[in-house]
């Protein structure tokens, strides 16, 4: 029999937080195990290796009616309990202790105070400072201690901010540790899993890689996989643990050429695979049916969801040709948790985008038990450890991520009229964006830059919900701290916003003040505008190459049907659409900085983009993630 690693438990009470716990808790060395919000006390006292419960953060009240319960006996458990935010309250709740409803909600960066009494060594705050900085997300707050608990932290709009029980090893935390905006999250963390749970080092990547040899095998049963590779990160990486857990004669590699890919992609994609010694795979070019299914779509979610329905069907029909018995056969996919949690992951997350990997007809596949994911807890970064662990190449693990619609998702689209009031339920857009104007305009005002609102709309997160609204294009202002301010306020305080661009470069001059802003109606999908979006974004890649790539996160690239002309050449004057250029900074792509391109790089590649026929304008996107999202569809 094997050893008894040490694990902590995390029970989930919703959205993001478990995973990103689980994460952290795997950053320590030590394994993690999610499991439902209400998993009872007996079930946990059995689990081999538990040395301590995490209760996650979530988004719900525990006034809420629906809101996540625990499990029966939770709170007599005798093993250390560390509860946060939402999982603080309903410790305080369950132990006798009060909570008020949301009057003061607090959002962002505070000021914790930490009392002495818990800052010795072996104590949950040991090391810390007096004063921390931390991240709040609440509306509701624990306005008296349980029986037994002392206060151990404060801050000015939450008295009781942390509180604790030695003698149960029960504590609870009203801010967030897990994110990476409280700067001695971690050490809290570690003290809870080392000094509290006194839990031993046993998790590496070594040994995930053997779990998920003898997991892979044990689904699989007698069965193969068929995995769809699109030559990005994750599916590279999962190809390599799936040859390694199976042998290549159990592993079928396919790439699909969607027609969104990037220029000569395809065929670079398959030399790097061959050249890696892979040669269980082959590609197909399935363009045509692909932009057959979207064709004459421009909302982004029905985009998305054509796109991940055609991927199915191509694989389903490439399995026949091969002549495979699909009974025999398994569909692998290589899904990272983010991918999951966009797509509504959990019970109480909300739906921001239909990752390709999570359409109908692969929730289908799911249910059936067709499908196998080897390494969908895992965020980015471990998944390009793990494809270092594997022998890839740095060349290949370290490519920039690339969503599995492609292009499709960075080249918006629109109707005529009156398919886009269908869209957007709105008779009045005219009227509500000259107010939205007016705002705008008075707050770029105050920093001396000048504004005009665009008409197309991109999708945005704000408060873990789904926005569908438009980009203020500003110009004038060059500073990029300014910048990061105003961009701030604009999406802060015009309901109508998500985005902030600024205008780089165009046909009609420097500014655009004598310009007229058309909307290129009946813009889809087609081979055409791919191409012209494909040697833009090319023209982008080429220049970062040299030095930036490394530097960013990813660099969307995007194409919008709005063509920015000279107000003496009328409407007639369209000169083609805008690109807009998204580079960003990210650890995990669930929140993410705009990336600040050097000037010079800026203007080298507004003016290589400018030189492509059929481009009016160029501009260069200014908004954090949240409130947009990296991808504008
Ligand atoms: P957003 O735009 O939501 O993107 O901030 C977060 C990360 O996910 C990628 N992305 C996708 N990846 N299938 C994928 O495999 C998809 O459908 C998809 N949509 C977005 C995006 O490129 C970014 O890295």
């Amino acid at each position: 029999m094997g050893k008894i690693m040490d694990k902590i438990v995390i029970l989930d009470m919703g959205g993001q937080y478990a995973h990103l716990l689980a994460r952290r808790v795997r950053q320590l060395g030590i394994y993690s195990e999610i499991l439902p919000n209400d998993t009872s006390a007996e079930k946990l006292e059995n689990i081999e290796g538990i040395k301590g419960i995490i209760i996650s953060g979530g988004p719900s009240s525990v006034y809420d009616k629906s809101s996540p319960k625990p499990g029966k006996g939770l709170f007599e458990i005798k093993v250390p309990i560390l509860g946060l935010c939402y999982g603080h309250q309903l410790m305080a709740q369950n132990l006798g202790g009060k909570v008020s409803p949301g009057k003061t909600k607090e959002y962002g960066v505070a000021n914790l105070q930490t009392k002495k009494t818990m800052k010795k060594i072996g104590d949950i705050f040991a090391g810390l400072n007096d004063n921390e900085k931390i991240w709040m997300s609440h509306g509701d707050s624990v306005e008296k201690l349980p029986k037994g608990f002392e206060l151990i932290g404060s801050t000015e709009d939450c008295p009781i901010a942390a509180m604790g029980n030695k003698n149960l090893n029960y504590y609870g935390i009203q801010f967030h540790p897990e994110v990476t905006h409280t700067e001695h999250g971690m050490k809290i963390i570690s003290n809870f899993v080392f000094e509290i749970c006194k839990a031993e080092k046993s998790w590496s990547m070594d040994t995930f890689i053997d779990d998920k040899i003898k997991e892979i095998k044990s689904q699989t049963g007698k069965r193969n996989v068929f995995l769809l590779v699109s030559g990005g990160v994750d599916s590279s990486v999962c190809f390599a643990l799936l040859n390694k857990a199976l042998g290549s004669k159990r592993v079928y590699g396919l790439h699909i050429d969607n027609g969104f890919m990037r220029k000569n992609e395809s065929r670079e994609i398959e030399a790097a695979l061959r050249k890696n010694g892979f040669s269980n795979f082959h590609a197909v070019d399935a363009s045509s049916k692909f932009l057959e299914a979207v064709k004459g779509i421009s909302d982004p979610e029905k985009k998305r969801k054509a796109i991940g329905g055609t991927f199915i069907k191509v694989q389903q029909d490439e399995v026949s040709k091969l002549n495979l018995n699909p009974n025999d056969w398994m569909l692998g996919q290589g899904t990272i948790y983010p991918d999951t949690i966009e797509t509504k992951g959990t019970k109480n997350a909300d739906l921001i985008k239909t990752h390709h990997n999570r359409v109908e007809a692969v929730q289908k596949l799911i249910e059936k038990g067709l499908v196998i994911e080897p390494i969908k807890e895992l965020y980015k970064d471990e998944v390009r450890e793990l494809g270092m662990k594997l022998g890839l190449p740095a060349s290949l693990v370290n490519r920039h991520p690339f969503p599995g619609p492609g292009l499709a998702v960075r080249c918006l689209c629109i109707g005529d009229a009156s398919q886009e009031k269908e869209k957007t339920g709105n008779d009045n857009l005219a009227n509500n964006l000259a107010e939205a104007e007016r705002q705008v305009s008075l707050i770029c005002n105050k920093f001396g830059a000048k504004s005009k609102i665009l008409p197309i709309k991109s999708v945005g997160v704000q408060g873990d919900s789904r926005t569908y609204r438009y980009p203020a294009a500003v110009w004038g202002i060059n500073d990029y701290n300014l910048l990061e301010k105003l961009s701030t306020e604009l999406t802060n305080k015009v309901k109508e916003i998500n985005r902030v661009m600024l205008y780089v470069s165009g046909k009609a001059g420097k500014g655009m003040e004598n310009t007229v802003i058309s909307l290129i109606e009946k813009s889809f999908l087609t081979k055409e505008r791919l191409d012209l979006l494909r040697e833009a974004d090319s023209a982008v890649h080429e220049h970062i190459k040299l030095h930036l790539y490394s530097k960013i996160w990813q660099f969307p690239v995007v194409l919008a049907p709005v063509s920015v002309s000279l107000l003496s050449a009328g409407r007639e004057g369209n000169t083609g659409e805008s690109i807009i250029l998204r580079p960003v900074e990210s650890r995990e792509a669930m929140t993410a900085n705009w990336a600040r391109l050097p000037e010079a790089d800026l203007n080298v590649i507004a003016k290589e983009i400018m030189k492509i026929k059929g481009i009016s304008a160029v501009f260069y996107d200014v908004t954090n993630k949240p409130p947009a999202t990296i991808e504008w569809e």
